[in-house]
This record gives C-alpha cells, sequence and structure tokens, in this order.
C-alpha cells in the first residue's frame, strides 16, 4: 500500500522548529531511495515526498547526495537492528520514538511485529493525514518524556525501541530519564539511539549549523562522543550491554570503506556520529531510581 497522497492533491505541510527536521530527515531519505543503485529500498519514502507541498528546496538547498546517503544508511542501520531483533522475538513490539515521517514499518514488517509511533500530537496528526492506517500500528501523540507511552507494553514478548534522529534534541538529564525509564519498565528489551558528538552538538546551540539558503539548525543540547558512551551504563543499574553499531556499509568510498570502520579510524573514532544498542536485564529493577 502507498502512501496516502498517491493520487490525491499534494497536502500542504507547514511545521517549525524541532518538528521541521523530520522533513529534513524525510527529504534526504527519499531523494537518497530514488536513486537507482539506492542503498535504501524506499519507495514509500519516495512518494511521500512527492505527496507533500513544502519548499524542500528552497528551504534546505539542493539535497546533498553525500547527506542524503548518510541518512539513508542510518535509517537502513536501524532497520538491520530492528530486524536483528525481531528475529529472536518475531511477536516483539516496536516503539518507535520521534518517529516523524519514517517509513520504516513497511520496510521491515515481517507480518506479526506491533508496532507504536510516539511523536508529537502534531505530527501525528501529519502521520494520520499521510500514511495509511495499519491494524497492527498505533500512534501515540505524547513525548518521548511522557511515560504514557511505557504503559500496556507487555515486555515478554519482547519490546525494541528506536530513537532515530531524536535524542540529540532532548537535554541530557531528558536523555538519561528515558533511557532509565526504559531500563526499569522493559526487562530484556532493548534501545537503539543515535547520538551526535559533542563539538557539532555545541555548534548547533551557537546556531551556527545552516544551509546555504539560511536553514538554522535547531539547537541540539544533547551530545555524546562516542568514546564516553560507557557512561549510558550509568542511566540504570537494569542495564546489561551498551555496544557500538556501525554504519551499515554504502556506495562510494567514504559510505562503503571509511563510514563502516569510523570506530577503528584513530581521527575521527572518538568524536563522530553514533548508533548505539542498550540492553536491559531480563530483572526487572522496578522501583529504581528516578
Ligand atoms: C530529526 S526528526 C527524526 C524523525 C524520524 N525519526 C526520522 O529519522 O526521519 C526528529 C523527530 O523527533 C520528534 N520529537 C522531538 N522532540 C520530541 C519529544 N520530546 N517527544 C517525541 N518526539 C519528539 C520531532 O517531532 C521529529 O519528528
Amino acid at each position: 500500500m502507498g502512501a496516502a497522497t498517491t493520487n490525491g492533491p499534494k497536502v500542504r505541510v507547514a511545521l517549525d522548529g524541532v518538528s521541521e527536521t523530520l522533513l529534513w530527515t524525510l527529504y534526504h531519505r527519499a531523494m537518497e531511495a530514488r536513486r537507482p543503485d539506492t542503498v535504501l529500498d524506499d519507495p514509500m519514502a519516495v512518494e511521500l515526498l512527492d505527496g507533500i507541498d513544502y519548499p524542500f528546496e528552497r528551504r534546505f538547498g539542493k539535497a546533498d547526495m553525500g547527506s542524503a546517503q548518510g541518512q539513508a544508511l542510518r535509517a537502513r542501520t536501524f532497520d538491520e537492528e530492528v530486524r536483528a531483533f525481531l528475529g529472536g522475538h518475531p511477536d516483539a513490539t516496536v516503539v518507535a520514538l520521534g518517529e516523524g515521517l519514517e517509513t520504516q514499518f513497511w520496510r521491515v514488517d515481517n507480518g506479526r511485529v506491533r508496532w507504536l509511533t510516539v511523536d508529537r500530537p502534531d505530527v501525528i496528526a501529519l502521520r494520520r493525514l499521510l500514511l495509511p492506517a495499519e491494524p497492527r500500528v498505533r500512534l501515540l501523540g505524547c513525548s518521548a518524556l511522557d511515560e504514557r507511552w511505557l504503559d500496556g507494553l507487555d515486555p515478554a514478548r519482547g519490546v525494541l525501541v528506536t530513537a532515530q534522529g531524536l535524542m540529540m534534541y532532548l537535554r541530557p538529564s531528558e536523555v538519561r530519564h528515558v533511557i532509565a525509564r526504559c531500563a526499569e519498565r522493559l526487562p530484556g528489551g532493548e534501545l537503539v539511539l543515535d547520538a551526535i558528538p559533542r563539538w557539532l552538538s555545541a555548534q548547533t546551540v551557537k546556531g551556527r549549523v545552516k544551509t546555504r539558503e539560511g536553514y538554522v539548525t535547531p539547537p541540539m543540547p544533547w551530545g555524546m562522543d562516542a568514546s564516553e558512551r560507557w557512561k549510558l551504563r550509568g542511566a540504570h543499574p537494569n542495564i546489561t550491554e551498551v555496544r557500538d553499531v556501525a554504519l551499515t556499509r554504502g556506495r562510494g568510498f567514504f559510505y562503503a570503506h571509511v563510514a563502516p570502520h569510523a570506530n577503528l579510524i584513530p581521527l575521527i573514532r572518538k568524536r563522530r556520529p553514533s548508533i548505539t544498542v542498550i540492553r536491559f536485564g531480563e530483572g526487572a529493577a522496578t522501583g529504581g531510581p528516578r
């Protein structure tokens, strides 16, 4: 089934601040997905992009194919983690925090997974308008910081939480809060998140990350250097593992030979964007620190 916009008129979208960033990621992912040699098979993202009335190029600039491939590879790396989790827990629930207009469900669906999309109410309304309803997909308009999304999940079937392109927009204490609540409430579960390095976070906070067209990236107050990932373990005693995930291999010299091995390359290994999986022990520590 295609995006709801496939045959109708374009849908006008007006978002600002952090919510608008979902159009940035969609734009880049879809521009990559429409290439014949794409690294991300995602026709629905392309349909979505084509069905939205928004000045993508005027606002964000011509899609730089390096960034577009980078966004798509990040999505594919998350897909691989979701597929691996579903391999061991085919009836699991995937909770996609800050999912924006991601179309990951349609890329990884195994016919059994249950899906919970969590984002701001205005974004959820947009998702309802633009993407098809699915019987196994539930949408919840609330903050990732609101514990309501954790209610009613069944850890016995397996719960995987993803936070793709979300955590950097939160404050450091809020990131720890989300991780700790997952550790407390989701025994046996996992959380996959990505982080930007501290130097880049500092640049966004100063308003220095902008395009030639004048689009200024909103502040991203949480930065984590890949070398300090181990500190995440301190968020809750029920965290049993914190591991680095290499970016999946892409096209061209950088994405085929450099980015997938970034954890081994001295000059970039410590201060690079990174993807991390956090695993929670089976024994729930429900009364843990708050
Ligand atoms: C950069 S976009 C990423 C969207 C999507 N995950 C992707 O990769 O395309 C950031 C998303 O996080 C959402 N977001 C920001 N703060 C949030 C919060 N506190 N709770 C839930 N979602 C939030 C925004 O609305 C937006 O959809």
